[in-house]
């Protein structure tokens, strides 16, 4: 069952709002160390992260450990008031260890051992390398646990940011141990469950499953392709949760993360139960267009939040950032500021700027920080420092707190993001979906986020599903209590018709959904050149264009058609349905919702009460509320170049000036607001 262990409300446990940046000693000579301390701790500076790329110098030899470095640049950090965060240093073992022992090294698709020279070469499905993780973290997990300074780890850094695949020995034994146990050591288990009838693929031992190379002349079997992935995923999970075992138990008050999000990781699963919290790395300019930034920074926060609750931003971008041959934009005056608002009103109970200077050397020579090479405090420091001085209000303000809204969008399962990519049809996938829908209420200033589809809906009026194919039934007795209490669902074309093995159901489409839906798919299909050959939703309000894919559906008795194809030979049929359960009712639409179909449901929504009026009316301008503990904070955020003015719903105090406001508010050009507004229970 896909349930994730915590809800997208939950805040972090963190006491204190965390503000500081990653550090790397290594990368100083004795002068600037000494300075350093004093310089972050004058722009608001609380925390340091350190230490998750020097395995070399912790351990330049093996079983000789060296942590003075360390050691005296966390004292140094603690005497002006900068606590620090370790890391274990997984992501870069050092050269000596894959000289001695080479079969730690990952295999790519080609079947080429990944080598010494960059980060993430050593694969987490080793014993070998497991084993070494554990002598490391041991070390200085036990030499840190009496250390006051040090409040909190990281795991490793960035598991799959680069790369995800593994297809050493290593791995090949681990996927064979990790089928063993799924199938609960039967061979025919596995062979029923991934079809293995077709294309003469009958195993008789788990031993002679490989691991999917796609070197095959053609396509694999996507039952093979999504149980590996999920051994790649409980693969990393098992290599953290070592490590997170061996740091408990040194220290029970430390708090353990890791930084995510990417590939191949269930972090709603076991990764991230395994964690106090999760954390986040934001680089909203990967989007080299201005102005649709903020778009993606939005849907990527709540996308991620949607795991397992708030999170602590362990880097977020303060400069220009570039390796090989690209060079992100340099955050314009406040831009900087204002990502970071956005990531707070989004749920950062915390937030790191990456990195506090820029190297000299490297790989990331030109992924600048907060200060420049030259170390001369510039306007990128001073805005720094100015944020470090509203967070003495702002901070303690958010803990606690978590972010409301009533527009929810399924995102954030492993099976039905990852089963997607072995049969795309050349189809966006759930995430990518999802985040069109995202972009679509968050531009029409509504309260919008995503949920867990195994989480709570509670606080939703409406919930999007955006073609789950790959489906858990067990999602929907939570969906059914929360429609008969007044929720409307809003289903995708093709979600529920595939098992939780990546096999199409034998039941007739929309199979487990057929209950809530009240209709049936008659005939699907791709739609080929909607430019020339268009299929039409035909509302009461008129007709809208659809792209990608066509369902032509058969409503139950008592269910209602709102929406007819028109075009081809589907002209007529029935295109969207409802159907009202208790107080609320699914609406079931037969083709992929772009932009212009969720607008065409609109007026629907509307009608059924489901979409409440937007929540801010002024173009450019973020609303975001965040309650809890008593607490109520209204962030607005003026993506504008211009003053705008905006109407507040409640009066209250704001946070950043500190005095109260009501009717009215003028936020600045680029400018951000946060009300305090009265308590509500
Ligand atoms: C992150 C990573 C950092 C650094 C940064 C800039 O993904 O965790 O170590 O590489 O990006 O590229």
């Amino acid at each position: 069952m896909s349930l994730p262990a915590r809800s997208h409300r939950q805040p972090t446990t963190l006491t204190e709002f965390l503000y500081g940046s990653p550090y790397y000693p290594e990368h100083w000579d004795a002068a600037t160390r000494a300075g350093d301390p004093a310089l972050l701790r004058a722009a608001g500076w609380n925390v340091v992260r350190m230490a998750e790329f020097a395995w070399d110098l912790l351990e330049p030899v093996e079983g000789r450990f060296d942590f003075v470095l360390f050691d005296e640049t966390i004292e140094r950090m603690a005497a002006v008031g900068i606590r620090t965060i370790m890391c274990t240093p997984t992501a870069t073992p050092p050269r000596w260890l894959t000289v001695k022992y080479p079969e730690v090294l990952r295999v790519d698709e080609r079947g080429l051992p990944l080598a010494h020279g960059s980060r993430q070469h050593a694969s987490h499905l080793s014993d070998v390398f497991r084993a070494h993780s554990r002598r490391i973290t041991r070390a200085m997990a036990e030499h840190y646990a009496a250390n006051p300074h040090v409040i909190g780890w990281q795991t490793d850094n960035e598991i799959h940011c680069h790369f995800s695949e593994d297809h050493s020995p290593a791995a090949q034994a681990f996927f064979v141990e990790f089928l063993r146990a799924r199938f609960g050591g039967d061979i025919g288990a596995l062979n029923r469950a991934w079809g293995t009838a077709f294309w003469a693929q009958t195993y008789t031992a788990f031993e002679d499953v490989p691991t999917p190379r796609p070197d095959r002349p053609t396509h694999l079997n996507p039952a093979h392709v999504l149980d590996y992935r999920r051994c790649l995923g409980h693969g990393a999970a098992c290599f953290q949760r070592d490590q997170v075992e061996i740091l408990r138990a040194a220290n029970s008050r430390w708090w353990v993360t890791h930084n995510g999000c990417f590939r191949l990781i269930d972090y709603a699963g076991a990764f991230g139960a395994d964690l106090d919290f999760l954390g986040y790395d934001s680089y909203p300019s990967f989007d080299h267009n201005p102005e649709t930034r903020r778009f993606g920074q939005a849907f990527n926060m709540d996308y991620v939040r949607a795991f397992s609750g708030n999170v602590l931003i362990l880097e977020q971008q303060s400069g220009p950032g570039g390796q090989g041959d690209y060079l992100l934009d340099n955050p314009e005056p406040g831009e900087m500021r204002r990502m970071a608002y956005v990531n707070i009103a989004r749920g950062a109970d915390g937030l790191l700027f990456f990195r506090e200077r820029s190297c000299r050397f490297g790989a990331e020579e030109y992924w600048l920080g907060v200060l420049d090479h030259d170390n001369v405090p510039r306007r990128r420091y001073r805005e720094a420092a100015q944020f470090g001085v509203e967070l003495v209000r702002v901070g303690p303000a958010v803990l606690g707190t978590s972010v409301e809204f009533t527009v929810g969008v399924a995102g954030a399962d492993f099976a039905s993001q990852w089963g997607h990519e072995p049969i795309t049809h050349g189809l966006p996938s759930p995430r990518n979906v999802a985040e069109t829908i995202h972009t679509h209420f968050y531009k029409g200033g509504h309260a919008v986020g995503c949920v867990h589809p195994g989480d709570s809906l509670a606080g939703l009026s409406v919930y999007f599903v955006p073609h789950f194919a790959v489906f858990d039934p067990a999602w929907i007795a939570g969906w059914t209590s929360w429609i008969e209490a007044g929720g409307v669902l809003v289903i995708g074309a093709r979600t529920g018709s595939k098992d939780l093995n990546g096999n199409v159901v034998a039941e007739t489409l929309p199979c487990a959904l057929r209950a809530l839906v009240g209709a049936t798919v008659e005939e699907y299909g791709r739609q080929n050149r909607p430019d020339k050959r268009p299929l039409k939703l035909a509302f009461a309000e008129g007709e809208t264009k659809t792209d990608l894919w066509y369902e032509l559906l058969q409503a139950d008795a008592g269910t209602e058609v709102v929406a007819t194809w028109n075009g081809r030979h589907l002209t007529g049929s029935a295109a969207v349905t409802l159907r009202h359960h208790g107080r609320g009712a699914v609406l079931n639409v037969g083709t992929y919702f772009t932009a212009e179909v969720v607008a065409a449901l609109e007026p629907v929504l509307k009608k059924l009460g489901a979409l409440p009026a937007p929540v801010v009316a002024v173009a450019g301008v973020e609303m975001v509320v965040r309650s809890g503990a008593g607490k109520r904070l209204r962030f607005l955020i003026n993506h504008n170049e211009v003053p705008t003015r905006v109407a507040l719903p409640s009066a209250g105090r704001e946070l950043i000036t500190d005095v109260p406001v009501s009717g009215e508010i003028e936020l600045a050009a680029g400018g951000v607001a946060v009300v305090s507004e009265a308590k509500t229970s």
